[in-house]
């Protein structure tokens, strides 16, 4: 089968295409014919040694796949050969097949193609998690998305007019911004000009945003904090801009606002339960018409490369996907 490998950690243009063997499922693993795997900041610092986790060399990045059940390990009783599953692996699903542990599965409704299943675990799973479980954004409130012509950026924007709230998307160009537009957003700023905090204070009536996403940090974090509303929820997702910043708390007090922390990978991994439900819910906006994942392309394995670095090069809008050949339609 192909796989991308990782040789030695490097940067998006040392990734190749290589013949390897299939992996046989281990003891409770599932092997899965991959469709589709998504393409996610992460994988873009795990292939520089710049990750929690550093796989023994070559490994396969990639971890959000969706694909169909083609062997199922010793002691694994389902899900069935032939099902569609989708699961968040920490890395192997740049290939053509993976061996997956079966806990990590979870079945992809009729009606949900592989493409959008494989874009909504991480992105939309982090941020359904964030908003309402951790935000406890409400109806009518304003949001405000940095990073929005992002991956996670876009999905805050759909995810937030689908709860009721009116969106503010803040990013880096005008092009950036006419795509958050098309995504739903209500109100837009550049986030790279110097009176931004300004123009969002006309946009939000000088009362600020109730809930913040932030999965960039750096340099944007604090004047977004500092402009939230009073009670507002300002939401740590990530640090794509590359820095953590500090912030001193006076500004949580002085706006009687929440900091608080989301970190998707683990809520799956301890609330498992939970993670389904709200899986099943987007799953059942897809089916429904009612949210269409924003992937702006799709590539074959051979454009694994091109993929990440448009993520790390700060090019990417929405949702990037890897469609392999049984998953057909690739684009990119
Ligand atoms: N906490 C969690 O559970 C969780 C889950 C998923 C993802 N994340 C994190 O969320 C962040 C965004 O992920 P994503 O998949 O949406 O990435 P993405 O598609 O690359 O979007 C990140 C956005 O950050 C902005 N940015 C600012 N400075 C940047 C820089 N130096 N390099 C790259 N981007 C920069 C860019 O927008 P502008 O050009 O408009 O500024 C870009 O659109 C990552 O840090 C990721 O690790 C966290």
């Amino acid at each position: 089968m192909k796989a991308v490998l990782c040789r030695e950690f490097g940067p998006p243009s040392s990734l190749v295409v290589s013949e390897v063997d299939e992996p046989v499922p281990g003891p409770g693993e599932v092997l899965v014919r991959v469709e589709a795997c998504g393409v996610n900041f992460p994988d873009t610092l795990i292939i520089q040694g710049k990750y929690q986790q550093k796989p023994a060399m070559p490994f396969t990045p990639g971890g959000e796949v969706c694909g169909t059940v083609a062997v199922l390990g010793e002691g694994v009783s389902g899900p069935a050969v032939g099902t569609r599953v989708a699961a968040l692996i920490p890395y192997g699903g740049f290939a053509e097949a993976v061996a997956i542990e079966a806990g990590r599965l979870v079945p992809v409704p009729e009606g949900v193609a592989p493409d959008a299943a494989a874009a909504i675990c991480t992105a939309y799973g982090t941020v359904l998690h964030a908003l309402e479980d951790r935000g406890a954004l409400m109806l009518g409130e304003t949001l405000l998305v940095l990073g929005a012509a992002g991956g996670v950026g876009m999905a805050a924007i759909q995810i937030g007019k689908l709860l009721g709230a009116r969106v503010i998307a803040a990013a880096s160009s005008m092009d950036k911004l006419e795509a958050c537009r098309a995504a739903g957003a209500d109100g837009l700023v550049n986030y790279t000009e110097e009176h931004w905090r300004d123009e969002l204070r006309a946009l939000t009536e000088d009362r600020g945003p109730d809930v913040v996403f932030d999965p960039v940090g750096g340099p944007y974090t604090e004047p977004a904090l500092r402009s939230i509303g009073w009670r507002g929820r300002y939401l740590v997702v990530g640090f794509a801009a590359g820095e953590i910043p500090r912030i001193a708390l006076n500004l949580a007090l002085l706006k009687n606002c929440a900091i608080t922390g989301v970190f998707y990978g683990e809520f799956v991994r301890r609330e498992p339960a939970n993670n389904r439900a709200m899986l099943a819910r987007l799953f059942r906006w897809v089916a429904d018409g009612q949210l269409v994942p924003a992937v702006s392309h799709r590539f074959p394995l051979e454009g694994a490369g091109k993929a990440l670095g448009l993520l790390s090069g700060r090019r990417a809008l929405g949702k990037l996907l890897l469609v392999t050949h049984a998953g057909q339609r690739p684009s990119g």
